[in-house]
């Protein structure tokens, strides 16, 4: 089974990517699945129901999310009734929406599991006895599982890749929004990498409007953060290769679009 996972979406500028890319990438990759990061596609904060349901059409089966989950007003109605969507599983009990979804492609099933980190982001639940539990749950579902660990630090990332490694088929990172170098097969056999990187402006920071940024640098003062409408877009995203009989990875390779790194047809 062939994964493709495409890193937080932001923006329209990231949107568009997603609508100028998607189906050429599916037509090269030809995925069983695909997961987008829709965590930032709102404008850097959140997901509406319409544009998750344009990453739908577009392509997608699965949309994961992040810190940002709660920024869209009423989307914890839209998260109720939507079992393609996963917001991290290890926020408190009760809150809307759902961490893990098993998506079925014919005869495949792969379970999607979203988790976020608590280094240097707020406090929740622990990620790691949390994909315990979900994965204690969904291996008896299906040997295929995805993880989405939406974290800052690279540290808690790989803590949790090796914690995971022969339980998953593979823990990709996100969040930083700055692709990782260091995708490998873990011994166990999952896939893994610290950071799939960003969709969405090139030339910001993280995305966003980059006098904003530097002015709460120089100034420690606040200032309003928007998605920087200049420059270039890049796409970044991995494919990952599953052997869904025994839900072992086998191959991971990095995808990143951009002006210095054009998609060749
Ligand atoms: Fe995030």
């Amino acid at each position: 089974m062939r994964i493709l996972f495409i890193g937080d979406v932001v923006g329209s500028p990231g949107r568009n990517m997603i609508h100028t890319y998607l189906s050429k990438l599916k037509s090269i990759y030809r995925p069983a699945v695909t997961i987008i990061n829709g965590e930032n596609a709102a404008g850097g904060k959140g997901i509406t129901e319409n544009i998750a349901k344009s990453f739908f059409e577009a392509g997608a089966q699965a949309i994961t999310l992040g810190n940002h989950t709660w920024d869209q007003r009423d989307i914890g109605d839209y998260l109720d009734d939507t079992n393609a969507i996963v917001r991290p599983a290890n926020f408190p009990e009760g809150v809307p929406g759902r961490g893990f979804t098993v998506i079925k492609i014919n005869e495949l099933k792969l379970a999607v599991i979203n988790l976020q980190g608590r280094t240097f982001l707020p406090p929740i639940d622990c990620p790691f006895t949390k994909a315990d539990r979900i994965i204690n749950e969904v291996k008896n579902i299906t040997p295929n599982i995805f993880v989405d660990f939406h974290a800052e630090a690279t540290s808690e990332k790989q803590a949790l890749g090796w914690y995971l490694d022969g339980r998953v088929s593979a823990i990709v990172g996100t969040h930083t929004h700055v692709q990782t170098a260091d995708e490998r097969i873990l011994p166990q056999g999952t896939a893994y990498i610290s950071d799939v990187g960003m969709t969405g402006p090139r030339d910001g920071v993280l995305g966003m409007n980059r006098e904003a940024v530097l002015t709460r640098f120089l100034t420690a003062m606040p200032s309003r953060f928007e998605v920087t409408k200049e420059g270039s877009a890049q796409l970044n995203g991995v494919v990952i290769d599953i052997d869904e009989k025994t839900g072992q990875a086998k191959h991971i390779e990095r995808i990143c679009i951009d002006e210095d790194h054009p998609m060749h047809d």
